[in-house]
């Protein structure tokens, strides 16, 4: 039985023909091109290849087979509820988003990996659908949910190029350092906003080109150094994180096998080319103005001018080491 894809099953289509699915107990049919999918360890495995034109890069199966190796971002051991709700609510961000997302809502996370923060936006009650291509981190996520019975969370194998939903089904869509492992971040960003209601909003976290510079100057000295010298990344000499969440960590940002830069003025043209307004940004984007305690984060702010990007962006390569120069922005599709 998929009881949440059952419950939820107006918003599903065919990854490969966009038709409706039909379920049963152990599989999952197309009713347009007859497709079938499997079920395993009550996952829908929904995966549908890119179909992208002769010579164009693709790095979906080997970053596919990374984090298969690497789940990330992993659970280190905890495995109750309280241990994910007292850790997501040390992240500011996690809090204020379970905070701030209103309850009896749709979110899609697009790129879930072992999907804490689709479990723990799931704790309340609105309707979280956590997807990922990687099979192993959504196990775990799977397992966190079964252990917890976090019924109001689903997990699916998805292709974020090939999504298994009806455009305009989810109030927020999430989508955090994930397009940036892809081999086009652009049309990534614009299959997840068709996803979007209209006046609903998409939160997405990338490297920042500035931000990340530090980053990338540490994998150079560990490239030299054989992996020496870990102590330079914060979280690699912090104790608030086990060993298990530091050797993902390490992978994740010195080994990983395909990312990419972007800038904040970059994501406001796909805002507006993909007809969503700028309403909020980690960094804020215009200079000297500070991220508050109790920021509303879906309150509309201004986007900054090219001035302000170069001062936030800069700032970043001091500020953002810590979360590997990663800056998230949101925004609202216009009604
Ligand atoms: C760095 S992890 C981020 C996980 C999670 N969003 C977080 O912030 O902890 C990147 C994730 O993106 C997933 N991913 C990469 N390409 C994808 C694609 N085409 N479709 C869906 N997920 C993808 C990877 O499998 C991996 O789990």
């Amino acid at each position: 039985m998929l009881p949440h894809m059952l419950e939820n099953k107006e918003i599903f289509a065919c990854p490969g023909c966009g038709g409706d699915l039909q379920l049963s107990d152990s599989s999952i049919t197309c009713g347009g091109c007859s497709h079938t999918f499997p079920v395993e360890h009550g996952i829908p495995l929904l995966f549908w290849p890119n179909e992208w034109e002769a010579g164009k890069t693709d790095v979906t199966h080997e970053i596919k087979a990374f984090y298969e190796e690497n789940p990330f971002p992993n659970y280190d051991g905890f495995e109750r509820v309280g241990d994910l709700v007292q850790k997501a609510e040390k992240s500011g961000f996690a809090r204020m988003l379970n905070e701030q997302i209103p309850f009896n809502v749709r979110v899609l996370e697009a790129g879930c990996g072992t999907g804490q923060l689709s479990n723990y936006l799931g704790v309340a009650h609105r309707v979280v659908f956590g997807t990922d291509i990687c099979l192993n981190s959504l196990r775990l996520a799977q397992q966190f949910k079964e252990k917890n019975d976090l019924n109001r969370v689903g997990f699916y194998q998805m292709n974020l190029f090939r999504p298994i939903f009806k455009p305009e089904s989810f109030s927020l869509v999430i989508c955090n350092g994930v397009l940036h492992h892809t081999s086009d971040p652009f049309s990534g960003f614009q299959s997840l906003a068709k996803l979007v209601k209209k006046g609903g909003y998409i939160l997405i976290g990338l490297y920042n080109r500035y931000g990340r510079l530090v980053t990338d100057l540490r994998r150079l000295i560990f490239r030299i150094f054989s992996d020496r010298f870990k102590f330079l990344d914060p979280r690699l000499r912090g104790k608030d994180i086990g060993d298990l969440k530091k050797t993902i960590w390490f992978m994740d940002q010195y080994k990983n096998p395909s990312e990419s830069k972007h800038t904040m003025g970059e994501v406001l043209r796909w805002f507006g080319e993909a007809g969503f307004d700028f309403v909020n940004g980690i960094p804020k984007l215009t200079a000297f103005s500070r991220f508050a305690e109790k920021e509303k984060l879906f309150r509309q702010n201004p986007p900054g001018s090219r001035l302000d990007h170069f001062l936030v962006q800069t700032g970043m390569i001091f500020s953002g080491s810590k979360e590997g120069g990663l800056f998230v922005m949101i925004g609202r599709k216009k009604s």
